[in-house]
């Protein structure tokens, strides 16, 4: 059996749509069946049910929120949630999917890209409380793939992409910072990317995963917002003062994934493909 936390998530909600396309069965879990920060519930959830495989979705994602009014709560669910997930995933000897991000660096890489044993050096709260969470993974367990993305859009959550279509619904102008780097990652290809190490039993490890090419977010929303009359400007992070600082050039390596024959489209068709969705919708 498959378990999914976080499973109404915009993460969760893709992959449960991917494994049903699959025919694969799974139990889904959120927060009111299956709180992580619950560790005598988690363990007892989890070593009832003995899944097989795990997918980790589950996490605390406000990253602004994260500096202050959320620091408790970011802690608790990103390091605690995740210890006790792992704790109980190891005693039911599961194989554990745990979802990390790009916030794990500081974005000074002077080499280039980030390969997945880069050092890390989070900038904010939440950076470091998914770091932990990794490090938690890898104190606990040996069966664990640790997949870092970053930029994530689906269909199914809050996103930049919506955000960005939002406010062209009420302005002509917008600016958008265009200091910080990264790569958008559609959750229909992170998700495939979940299946697909465990379908190919794929070394256990950290792996990176997002679309190809990078770009900065104002290139983004130029791109979003291409078929439409707003105007869109760039900006500095200076000219957009936001509560966590975020790296500057978080761009990860993606050649570990590759390697294994996975192929990744690049985030200009990943978009593509997310907005054919959308328009069907
Ligand atoms: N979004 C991004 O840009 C991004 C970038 C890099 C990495 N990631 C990582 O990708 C993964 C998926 O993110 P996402 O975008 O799908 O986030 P999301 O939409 O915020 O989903 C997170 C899910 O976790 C659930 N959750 C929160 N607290 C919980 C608890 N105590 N017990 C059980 N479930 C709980 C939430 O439920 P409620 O809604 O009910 O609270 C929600 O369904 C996360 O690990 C995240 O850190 C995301």
């Amino acid at each position: 059996m498959i378990l999914i936390t976080g499973g109404h998530g915009q993460l969760g909600t893709e992959l449960r749509h991917l494994l049903d396309e699959k025919n694969i069965e799974y139990v889904s879990t959120d927060a009111d069946q299956l709180d992580i920060t619950d560790k005598e519930g988690t363990y007892k959830f989890i070593t009832e049910m003995k899944p097989e495989i795990i997918y980790h979705c589950a996490a605390y994602t406000a990253v602004d929120k994260a500096e202050d009014e959320g620091k408790e709560l970011d802690e608790k669910i990103n390091v605690d949630g995740t210890r006790n997930v792992a704790e109980a995933a190891k005693a039911a000897g599961s194989t554990l999917v745990y979802i990390s991000t790009d916030y794990v660096f500081d974005g000074n890489n002077k080499d280039g890209m980030y390969k997945v044993d880069a050092a890390t050096n989070p900038l904010n709260e939440y950076g470091r409380t998914k770091l932990l969470g990794e490090k938690a993974v890898q104190e606990i367990m040996d069966d664990y793939y640790i997949i870092r993305t970053s930029w994530v859009f689906g269909i199914y959550g809050h996103n930049f992409i919506y955000t960005m279509q939002k406010l062209a619904e009420t302005h002509d102008h917008l600016t958008v910072v265009n200091d910080q780097f990264g790569r958008p990652t559609w959750t229909r290809t992170l998700a495939e990317f979940m299946t697909f190490v465990i379908a190919e039993k794929a070394p256990f490890g950290v792996y990176h995963l997002s679309n190809e090419n990078s770009c900065s977010w104002y290139e983004f929303a130029k791109e979003i917002l291409k078929d439409t009359a707003v105007e869109v400007a760039p900006v500095t992070s200076a000219e957009y003062p936001q509560k966590a600082t975020r790296p500057q050039y978080s761009v990860m390596d993606l050649s570990k994934a590759k390697v294994l024959g996975f192929e990744i489209p690049t985030w200009q068709e990943a978009l593509a493909s997310f907005l054919e969705l959308e328009a069907k919708q």
